[in-house]
């Protein structure tokens, strides 16, 4: 399959502007610009493409929030790209950087925006520099600044660097950050496209860089088109970022609704070894891990789909653990992780990322004391839906989902004298009860006893 955007792959030096051209680049910006704003939204909006920052939300019925009357208008690309296990915009921006300022000038007409924002982490900076020079080049060629190819429209492209903070991916952090404030989410309503919500207060549309490079293609060939590849409700192809135990890890554009099995063990080559696949890691450390079995390898990657997994797509970044990770680890180090990140400004974020962090690194160390699963499972549920930005959601997720899905984990960092009072509690595994008589000490035979019942991949 030709990629709608790895295009780097199929054509090389593509980042180049003459060789993006002489391949159809910009003529999606030409086309836009000779359709009216609000036809330009109702194709995005038909074609049903969905946000690939995160939260899937319909790209076209964003921009149609955005209130038309009002003088200022920006748009912020989110470069941020912060997501554990996610490497796919930076693919982007390195090899197919044109298509993406195309997508985003596409988006700056559709609501008439004086200019566009690119936000990178502070990290991308050498992709920050490399994009100035492509701006550069698509401003001298007319592409970017005044009057853009005759249309007597303008608008200009920039590049902003953060210093590195997660929390600064999410959209109303990224817009303070922007603004030279803290990088802390704001309080809403008002929502980003609303006057006074945006950038200095103006409305603004925030776009992940794959959404944006969804877009010239979209407007070239139409919502039809678009809607022929995944599937209904989630049109299009997704760039999966597969990382951890498999033989073949990297970026995989491929279409929405392809099963995890043929992602990761056609694509992605299996587990080395021809070990066991344990776990998944969909949405990188924010999703809820799965638990392998048949039916999960079986189920489509898609944003409604996922929900039979008790999980999301999110970014698309697929961490594959085998059959010797220790789950509990996993909890603990991704809640270090969100522990780090979380900015503060609310309590049971801050409180509850420092308590769940202090409880793990007990139980690492095998020095539990009894009670403490059900103490973390209780902090971490006490901070779901209750926090300014989903960061709380995030950081709940790997305790409670890890528990759920891998308590015998958890049981094997227990004193011998707690494993039998907890074992009505556990799941009915052959591991678990292997755990609950073999478990000799804190440590010692742990990774022996952990579940290796998990299906490798069907012939
Ligand atoms: C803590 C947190 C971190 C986020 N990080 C990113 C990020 O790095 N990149 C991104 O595109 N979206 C990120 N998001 C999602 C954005 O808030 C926002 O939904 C997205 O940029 C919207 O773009 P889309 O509609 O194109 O998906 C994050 C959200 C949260 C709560
Ligand atoms: S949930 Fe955490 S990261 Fe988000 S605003 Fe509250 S303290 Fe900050």
């Amino acid at each position: 399959m030709q990629h709608i955007l790895l295009r780097g792959r199929d054509i090389p030096d593509i980042w180049k502007l003459d060789v993006y051209r002489q391949n159809g680049g910009y003529e999606g910006l030409q086309k836009a610009l000779s359709m009216k704003p609000s036809e330009v939204i109702d194709v995005v909006k038909a074609s049903n493409l969905r946000g690939r920052g995160g939260a899937g939300f319909p790209t076209g019925l964003k921009w149609s929030f955005i209130p038309q009357s009002e003088p200022v208008k920006y748009v912020a690309v989110n470069a941020d790209e912060s997501e554990t296990g996610t490497f796919k915009d930076r693919e982007i921006m390195e090899t197919n950087p044109h298509q993406l300022i195309e997508g985003a000038l596409i988006c700056a007409w559709a609501i008439q925006a004086t200019a566009v924002y690119i936000y990178l982490r502070g990290e991308f900076w050498d992709v920050a520099h490399a994009l100035d020079e492509r701006i550069a080049e698509a401003r001298q060629a007319g592409l970017v600044g005044d009057n853009i190819l005759g249309s007597g429209w303008s608008c200009n492209v920039y590049t902003h660097l953060g210093a590195g903070a997660y929390i600064c991916g999410e959209e109303s952090a990224l817009l303070n950050s922007l603004e030279g404030k803290l990088g802390q989410p704001r309080v809403r309503p008002p929502f980003p496209a609303q006057k006074g919500g945006g950038l200095y207060s103006e409305p603004t549309v925030v776009n992940n860089v794959e959404t944006l490079t969804n877009v010239p293609w979209i407007i070239i060939n139409g919502a039809d088109a678009y809607k022929q590849i995944g599937t209904e409700r989630s049109p299009g192809t997704k760039i999966f970022c597969v990382s951890g135990h498999v033989n073949k890890p990297g970026n995989y554009e491929l279409p929405l609704g392809v099963t995890f099995r043929e992602l990761l063990y056609d694509h992605a080559g299996g587990v080395p070894g021809g070990r066991a696949m344990k776990a998944i890691l969909p949405s990188g450390g924010s999703g809820p891990i799965i638990a392998v079995n048949d039916a999960v390898l079986d189920t489509r990657l898609t944003y409604e789909d996922m929900a039979k997994v008790d999980s999301i797509l999110g970014s698309a970044s697929i961490i594959v653990m085998d059959e010797n990770v220790d789950i509990t680890w996993v909890a603990a180090k991704v809640t270090k992780f969100f522990k780090h990140e979380s900015c503060g400004k609310c309590t049971p974020c801050r409180e509850g990322t420092y308590w769940l962090d202090k409880v793990l690194d007990r139980i690492m160390a095998n020095e539990a004391q009894p009670g403490d699963i059900e103490l973390i499972d209780n902090v971490a549920k006490n901070m779901q839906g209750v926090t300014l930005c989903a960061l709380g959601d995030f950081a709940a997720n790997p305790i409670i989902h890890t528990i759920k899905n891998f308590r015998e984990d958890f049981m094997q960092h227990m004193k011998p004298a707690e494993v039998p009072a907890k074992a009505d509690q556990r799941k009915p595994t052959n591991a678990g009860a292997a755990a609950a008589t073999t478990v000799p000490g804190p440590l010692e035979g742990k990774r022996d006893t952990v579940a290796t019942g998990t299906p490798a991949r069907k012939s």
